[in-house]
This record gives C-alpha cells, sequence and structure tokens, in this order.
C-alpha cells in the first residue's frame, strides 16, 4: 500500500481506506456496468440503485423515521444557513444558540428575513464552552429554534440537544459531527450537514427534515429553494451531485461495518480520550474548550508559549501529521479525528507532542 499521511484536516477530512478502494474501483466500472460511476446518467437504473440505497442506509444508520425526509442537497451547509429562514421564518422570530462563527453565519442570513432571538451566547468567553439550560433563555414562540452541534473552529459540542419549550421545530447544523455517535433524530425538524466531515466527499449536503415541517415552508420562492421540491421528487428533481451520493453510501456501509453508531461513538471517545488525557497533563500544551464543552471531533490546543505554534505546525507536517493548524481565524492548534481517522494517528499526534514538549522544556510559560 501506498504512504498515506495521518490527515488532521477539518474537512474536506480522511475517509475510511477501505471506502477509497471501493470508489477508485467504482470510478472504473459501477457495479458490473462497465460505466464508472461518474459516468452514470442519474436517471438509470444503475444511480437509482445508488440514490436508494444511499438514502436506505441513511435511515438505517440514523434510525430516521418515516415521519421525515432524506434529502441530498447542493451549495453547501452555507446554503442551509439561508435555504432555512428563507423557508420559514418569513417575517417572523427564530431562536439561535451563538456558539462560534458557523452560528454568526447562520445567524447573518437569518436576520435578511426576519428578527433573530439570540436564546443564548458563549461570545464573550470566546466561544470557549457550550451555554447551559441556565444561561438560555427562549422567545415566546419562535418559527423555530437553530444550534450549531458541534463548533468545528473552538473544539465545542454539545452533549445534547438544547430544549426550547415543547413545540417549537428544533434545527441543527450537524456539519461536523452528524453520524460520530447516535442521534435521536425524531426531536429534530431538520438536521443539516455538509458531507464533507464524517460522510463523504465535499459537494453533496445531507438534509434529514421532518415531511410536515417541509411542508409548512414558504411558497413564493423559486423551485429549486423549497424543500418541498426535493422531498417530492427523492432529491431528484434535477441532477443530484451523483457521486458525492455514492461515496455517503460507501462511508455508511462502512458504519454498519463497524458497528454502528454506538461503535462510532466508542471510537471517538477513545480517540478524544488520549488526546484531551496528554493535554491535561502537558507542562507546554493546553486544550483551549472547557472541559465540559469539549469536542469529540475537533481537537484544539494552544502552546503556552505561542511563539513556538508555527515550528510545531512545521515539524508534525514533516512528520506526516498534516493538517494541526486551527483555523485561521482563532490560531493555534486543531486535531480534527472525524470518525474515519484512525486511532494510531491520534496516538502518533501524541507522541510527537511529548517529544516536542521534552525537546522544549523550560517553554512552558
Ligand atoms: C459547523 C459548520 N457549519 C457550516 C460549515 C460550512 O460548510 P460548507 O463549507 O459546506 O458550506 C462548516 C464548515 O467547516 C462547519 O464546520
Amino acid at each position: 500500500m501506498s504512504h498515506r499521511t495521518y490527515n488532521f484536516s477539518s474537512g474536506p477530512a480522511v475517509l475510511p481506506e477501505p471506502v477509497l478502494r471501493r470508489v477508485q474501483a467504482a470510478i472504473w466500472d459501477l457495479d458490473g456496468t462497465g460505466i464508472g460511476v461518474l459516468e452514470h446518467s442519474h436517471r438509470g437504473k444503475a444511480f437509482t440503485a445508488v440514490l436508494e440505497r444511499t438514502e436506505a442506509l441513511v435511515r438505517t444508520v440514523g434510525g430516521v423515521p418515516d415521519s421525515h425526509a432524506v434529502l441530498f442537497l447542493q451549495g453547501g451547509a452555507a446554503s442551509q444557513f439561508y435555504q432555512v429562514p428563507m423557508n420559514f421564518l418569513a417575517g417572523g422570530t427564530a431562536d439561535y444558540c451563538n456558539t462560534g462563527v458557523w452560528s454568526q453565519k447562520a445567524i447573518a442570513e437569518a436576520r435578511r428575513f426576519g428578527t433573530v432571538h439570540i436564546a443564548c451566547s458563549s461570545e464573550a468567553a470566546r466561544f470557549a464552552h457550550i451555554p447551559s439550560a441556565a444561561e438560555t433563555s427562549w422567545s415566546s414562540s419562535p418559527a423555530y429554534a437553530h444550534f450549531t452541534s458541534n463548533n468545528t473552529i473552538y473544539g465545542t459540542e454539545w452533549t445534547h440537544e438544547p430544549a426550547p419549550p415543547a413545540g417549537v421545530p428544533l434545527v441543527c447544523d450537524a456539519s461536523s459531527d452528524l453520524f460520530s455517535r447516535p442521534i435521536d433524530v425524531a426531536r429534530y425538524a431538520l438536521i443539516y450537514a455538509g458531507a464533507q466531515k464524517n460522510l463523504g466527499p465535499a459537494g453533496v449536503t445531507l438534509v434529514i427534515a421532518r415531511r410536515d415541517f417541509l411542508e409548512r415552508g414558504a411558497r413564493d420562492l423559486p423551485t429549486m429553494l423549497q424543500y418541498r421540491t426535493h422531498a417530492a421528487e427523492s432529491s431528484m428533481h434535477n441532477t443530484p451531485p451523483t457521486f458525492g451520493i455514492y461515496v455517503i453510501g460507501e462511508v455508511l456501509e462502512w458504519i454498519v461495518a463497524q458497528g454502528g453508531l454506538p461503535a462510532m461513538a466508542e471510537r471517538n471517545r477513545a480517540k478524544a480520550g488520549i488526546l484531551y488525557d496528554f493535554l491535561d497533563q502537558s507542562a507546554l500544551f493546553v486544550g483551549t474548550a472547557r472541559a465540559d464543552s469539549r469536542s469529540l471531533m475537533n481537537v484544539t490546543f494552544r502552546a503556552r508559549d505561542q511563539a513556538l505554534e508555527a515550528e510545531l505546525v512545521t515539524q508534525a507536517t514533516a512528520r506526516g501529521l498534516d493538517g494541526l493548524k486551527g483555523h485561521r481565524s482563532v490560531g493555534g492548534m486543531r486535531a480534527s479525528i472525524y470518525n474515519a481517522f484512525p486511532i494510531q494517528g491520534v496516538r502518533a499526534l501524541v507522541d510527537f507532542l511529548h517529544q516536542f514538549e521534552r525537546s522544549h522544556r523550560g517553554r512552558s510559560e
């Protein structure tokens, strides 16, 4: 096997190796058809089978009930920032939890369509934690409540859903932790996720939404921007992102083979635990997220002597540990360790950090 670098990228991100092997073969010949997956008509039998299989796997893996539609859209999660309020806000009020840059971008788009009530915010604490229920105040009857389940940049993650008043539709940007752990889909009106972290390649956005909620959406919108269009036509109103849908199916098959979402959660807890345990005893490095809010997907940390960080990233890259530079808006380091990231890579990173720390004794203030 050719050499593969440990890829800590926050997205597009590492995919399971067996999936990459199968995708390589399918690019040449999908399921014995003599035509590659990139070349098949989206209306043909072979792709129809792929679409049906991928949707069925989303339902099995995620425990998605029949009450919810499964949609494969384009435009990234960022398009959902406006598509959600465009469909459901209509001049009313929606509640948003402000837990980082991606929440803020969603909030900015929502303001174009109505009033945003900030139900909670960790901005004053530089987004280092997830607000508690006591720090949250919902408006009286919002059109929906929106939160970002994992904050890719700050390395914080909700351990369970926020709880707006009964009957308020819950909307979630789960771009960076969907299917990293079990999820009770029935609690949500709409979940969206750009695929390029835990699910597949960039270019496809998975939306899982309650059908009756989608029907409530505005009708005076361009056809493509109404969710009901895609629900009624099973993501086939126009040419869907065929390759991405195929790869998501393969990734989900891999998740099933690993033992499903409970096994993913266990794996992800073990991987993140190794890194956080190291950070907690280190004299040189410090985790940036508050302990009760730590993400299992993106582990963010800094050197106490920040002047060492550039050198650390350069040395890590030279050792085959790629993508550790923190987001440009916050600096520091970030190890993104999504579902497919191997535990050996986490151990390799900790070994490297240990060594780096030993060779920089005295630089921990
Ligand atoms: C939590 C979250 N939401 C939204 C986005 C934006 O996704 P996209 O680039 O697919 O529009 C990202 C990208 O990293 C993200 O991490």
